[in-house]
């Protein structure tokens, strides 16, 4: 593996080592403050502060680990063939700026105590992740709802999520203090869930298909449709079946990327 195929584990490894065990930690401690406040079980005072602690964590886990994706991707193209990236260095700068703003809106969204402006912090960050990952240089399976594979994209359940989560940071003191929205804190805590198990579902499908940097030549040679490849040079360029005698192995439909 060379040095961008490394990093681009980056990404996968801090979400498997760092966001999930949170996750965990989170689901746990909101279960015990749920059976707190319907008399269940009776929970040191602690756990209330501790549950929206770590789900703060979660959400921070999560924002930096969309930008090492969406970071990499733009560093891979450039790496792979700096005259091609359109913009140049000025446009990658740009882009590393835009991410630079994401970060800062998130830490002042942990700061301010204002509604208005932590409402304001939660969508510049998640304004500026959609910025990022509107870019040609990102792989989005599809951007229309109406098709199946919008559903099984990676990048838009990631952004749907990060979403979620960056709203319930935002609206955290107004959970605490109204029933209402800790209903609906509830209901969105689920389909957080769900999201969550996507992710790691759609991001193990990703691994298998993205190819290693050198073999990406040879690999987007295939016809992802038919899912065929040429056979090597000498015999001139024809196409086998996966799994027959051919030397390079069919490739899934959607192997371009995340
Ligand atoms: C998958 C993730 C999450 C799950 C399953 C979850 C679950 C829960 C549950 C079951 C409750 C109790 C609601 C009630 O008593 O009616 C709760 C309360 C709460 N959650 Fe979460 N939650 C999650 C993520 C988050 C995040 C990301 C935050 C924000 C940083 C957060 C902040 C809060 C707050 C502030 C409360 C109210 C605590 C209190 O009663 O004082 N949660 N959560
Ligand atoms: C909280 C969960 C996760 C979120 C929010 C998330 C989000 C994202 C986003 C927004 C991208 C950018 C799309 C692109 O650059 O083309 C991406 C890329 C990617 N993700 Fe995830 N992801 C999560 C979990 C995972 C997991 C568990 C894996 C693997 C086991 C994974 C593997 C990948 C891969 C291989 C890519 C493409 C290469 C890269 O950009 O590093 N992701 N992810």
């Amino acid at each position: 593996m060379t040095a961008i195929d490394w990093l681009s584990l980056l990404h996968p490894v801090l979400v498997m080592l760092f966001v999930y065990p949170v996750v965990g930690a989170t689901v746990r401690l909101g279960i015990l403050v749920r059976e707190q406040r319907l008399g269940i079980t009776r929970q040191p005072a602690k756990v209330m502060a501790e549950h929206s602690d770590h789900g703060r964590w979660m959400t921070g886990g999560v924002v930096v680990a969309v930008l090492i994706a969406l970071l990499y991707s733009f560093l891979s193209k450039f790496s792979a063939d700096p005259a091609a990236f359109a913009g140049g260095v000025p446009r990658l700068a740009l882009l590393g700026l835009v991410a630079a703003g994401a970060l800062v809106s998130l830490v002042a969204l942990w700061r301010v105590r204002r509604p208005l402006w932590r409402g304001t912090f939660a969508l510049l960050c998640w304004a500026a992740l959609l910025g990022l990952g509107s870019q040609g240089e990102i792989w989005r399976l599809s951007d229309n709802p109406l098709s199946a594979s919008f559903w099984a994209s990676h990048y838009w359940a990631g952004i749907l999520l990060t979403g979620l989560l960056l709203g319930t940071t935002a609206a955290r003191p107004e959970i605490q203090r109204t029933l209402r929205l800790r209903r609906l804190h509830v209901s969105a805590a689920v389909l957080t869930a769900l999201l969550l198990a996507v992710m790691a579902i759609t991001g193990s499908r990703d691994l298998l298909e993205i190819p290693l940097s050198w073999q990406k030549p040879a690999v987007f040679r295939c016809d992802f449709k038919a899912r065929r490849c040429p056979l090597p040079e000498d015999a001139q360029g024809s196409l086998v079946a996966p799994g027959s005698s051919g030397l390079l192995p069919g490739a899934g439909a959607d192997a371009a990327g995340a």
